[in-house]
Parts: structure tokens; C-alpha cells; sequence
């Protein structure tokens, strides 16, 4: 028997400080015109120093939780979504997990980038599809302020802080449902996007604490060739399988990275502009958090009404790609 599956609630949190652009140029030798030009970021959040990546994601996950109607207690599976934990271990779920009281739930993370939330969606759907679960809270949060290198102009203006969250759960006749879901990896270009240091195979020591190896690195060119081809074949694959067709598409939801990745993905899926959402100049590029809020404020400002049906996908470091097509 496989159920159908329902997106039941969807909630989202940003930090309270704003990073201009005007900000990072008394950091980095950089500029607002450069910045919009190349990517589209106007502003970025940044977390409190004493404000993790679970507490983000807590936020985002009560939201969530109060939108579908759901307790702490009554949750059976959390997952987060994560390139910037905690802590190592235990996983940014425990927390979360804690946090919420969701002392029924089965916690863990998953690290697939930007890719991320989609990754978790899929994972999530297909365990409550089988009857594993009744229901899942899926998070992608990022506190990437605290894994950026503040003296690299290349990288130190792209990222910000946030989390979005969905509550997945059995869908009841008449609800909206996960159409389809895609996910993919290249294992071949790890060294395109990565955080070098901070693993067991670049521990950060005494010696080499200066070089800042536990920051992100990307050879950003590269990356935006992949990120055009692999979101584009992967929004084909879920929209064939969904059989959709462009002009069914009320929404398309990409990774917010870079305006100019997210122009390129609209015009090969012949999606008009008006039907894209874009929230990357507020928050920046906030990995596994950005599709989680975009498709919380897609939500609640009305940009997704019942019966739509809709398209997200996202690409990131691994290389991973993802896409899922929704009906809402
Ligand atoms: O989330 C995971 C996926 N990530 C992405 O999809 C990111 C993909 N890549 C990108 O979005 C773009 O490649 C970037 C926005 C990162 C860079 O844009 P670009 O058009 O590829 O610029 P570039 O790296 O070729 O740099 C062009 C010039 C260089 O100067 P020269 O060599 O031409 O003299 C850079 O040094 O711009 C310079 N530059 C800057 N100038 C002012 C680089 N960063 C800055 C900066 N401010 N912040």
C-alpha cells in the first residue's frame, strides 16, 4: 500500500540582522553595484553569535507545526538538513528534537548542500508513503555566517543565515499531494564547492587554525555551468514524470544562489519570469535553508493556491541536484 503524501504545514525564520551590501564593503573590497550585478543580493541575515542553526530551524519548525495543526509529541521523524551543524555530532535533529518536544520522533541529518530540503522531502515522503511513518518534519537550516571565510570577497557575499521547515504527513482525499521527486549526485566534482577543514581529513589544529580551512571555498564559474544544467534536467525529470506541461506550471521555486542561474533555469523551462519565485536578494544563498523559506513565503503571501501545481528544485555542493513537482 502506498499513500499519497500531503505538505500540511510549512513555516520559516530569519535572524534579525540585516548584512547590507553596503556593510560587506567596509569588510571585503567589494560593492553594491558588483554584487546586484553578478548576483542579485541586495541583503543577507547573519545569526546572533549564541544563536545556532537548531534554534533557527526550531523557529521555522514551530511555524510549521502550528500551520499543520500538529504537537511536539505527535511528530514520528525529523530531519535537518545541514552543511552547517551544531556540532558534528550529535546530529542538529537531537536538538531540534529536544527543543520541540518531540520525544516520539526519530531524529537525524542529512548533508546534501543546497540540495538538501529536497533530499530530506524525498526521504521523508517515501518512508511515509511505505507506512513507516505517519508523518515527517523536514528543516533545512544554515547558520553558513560561521563557515564563511570574511576575508574572501569571492565567497563572504553570497551567503546568509536562516531555516525554513515542512510538515509532511499522510494526504486525506481531496489534499493536495508530492507528484513527483528527483535526486542526483556527482561525486566527480567534490572539489568544485567544499568546506575543506574542519573533517577527519583536515582536522583544524594549532598549526594550521590561520589558514582558515573550515570556510567555504568555490570556484564559483564552474559551479554556475552545473547548477543551470543539472536544476534544468532535474525540473524535466519531475515534471515528465508529474506530466506537467510548462504552461501547467503556476510556480517554479528554485535555489536562490544567483539571480542571473535562476533567469537561465526559467528561460530553459520556458516559465515566464512572473512565475518564479525570488527572495535571494533579502537573504542571499542560504543552502538547504533557501528553498525551505521560499516555499514558506510562496505559501503564506498566496503566491501557491490549493489545486496549483508547482515545481522546486536546487542544485549544490557534492555535486547534488534536486527537484520535487507538488500539487498543492
Ligand atoms: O549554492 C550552491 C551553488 N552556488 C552557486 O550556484 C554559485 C555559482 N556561481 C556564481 O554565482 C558566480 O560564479 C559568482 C557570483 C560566484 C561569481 O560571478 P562571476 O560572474 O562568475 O564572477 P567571477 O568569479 O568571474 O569574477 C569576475 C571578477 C573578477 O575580477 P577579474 O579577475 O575579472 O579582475 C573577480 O576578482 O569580479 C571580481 N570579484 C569581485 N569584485 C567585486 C569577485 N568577487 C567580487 C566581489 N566584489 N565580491
Amino acid at each position: 500500500m502506498i499513500n499519497a503524501v500531503t505538505i500540511a504545514g510549512t513555516g520559516s525564520y530569519v535572524p534579525e540582522k540585516v548584512m547590507t551590501n553596503e556593510d560587506l564593503s567596509e569588510i571585503v573590497d567589494t560593492n553594491d553595484e558588483w554584487i546586484v550585478t553578478r548576483t542579485g543580493i541586495k541583503e543577507r541575515r547573519i545569526a546572533a553569535e549564541d544563536e545556532f542553526t537548531s534554534h533557527m530551524g526550531t523557529k521555522a519548525a514551530t511555524r510549521a507545526l502550528e500551520q499543520a495543526g500538529l504537537e511536539g509529541a505527535e511528530v514520528d521523524l525529523i530531519i535537518v538538513a545541514t552543511i552547517t551543524p551544531d556540532t558534528l555530532t550529535p546530529a542538529t535533529a537531537c536538538y531540534v528534537q529536544e527543543a520541540l518536544g518531540a520525544k516520539n520522533a526519530v531524529a537525524f541529518d542529512i548533508s546534501a548542500a543546497c540540495s538538501g530540503f529536497l533530499y530530506a522531502m524525498k526521504i521523508a515522503k517515501n518512508l511515509i508513503a511505505t507506512g513507516s511513518f505517519q508523518n515527517a518534519l523536514i528543516i533545512g537550516a544554515e547558520k553558513l555566517s560561521s563557515f564563511v571565510n570574511w576575508n574572501d570577497r569571492t565567497t563572504c557575499v553570497l551567503f546568509g543565515d536562516g531555516a525554513g521547515a515542512a510538515v509532511l504527513r499522510k494526504a486525506q482525499d481531496g489534499e493536495g499531494v508530492i507528484l513527483a521527486t528527483d535526486i542526483g549526485t556527482d561525486g566527480g566534482q567534490t572539489d568544485l564547492l567544499n568546506i575543506p577543514g574542519g573533517g577527519a581529513a583536515c582536522p583544524i589544529t594549532v598549526n594550521n587554525a590561520g589558514e582558515r580551512l573550515a570556510t567555504l571555498a568555490m570556484q564559483g564559474k564552474e559551479v554556475f555551468k552545473h547548477a543551470v544544467r543539472r536544476m534544468k534536467n532535474s525540473a524535466n525529470v519531475v515534471i515528465e514524470r508529474a506530466g506537467l506541461k510548462a504552461e501547467d506550471i503556476a510556480l517554479v521555486i528554485p535555489h536562490q544562489a544567483n539571480l542571473r542561474i535562476i533567469d537561465a533555469i526559467a528561460d530553459r523551462l520556458t516559465v515566464p519570469n512572473d512565475r518564479v519565485f525570488v527572495n535571494l536578494h533579502k537573504y542571499g544563498n542560504t543552502s538547504a535553508a533557501a528553498i525551505a523559506i521560499a516555499l514558506d513565503e510562496a505559501n503564506r503571501e498566496g503566491r501557491i493556491q490549493r489545486g496549483d501545481q508547482f515545481v522546486m528544485v536546487a542544485f549544490g555542493a557534492g555535486l547534488t541536484w534536486a527537484a520535487a513537482a507538488i500539487e498543492w
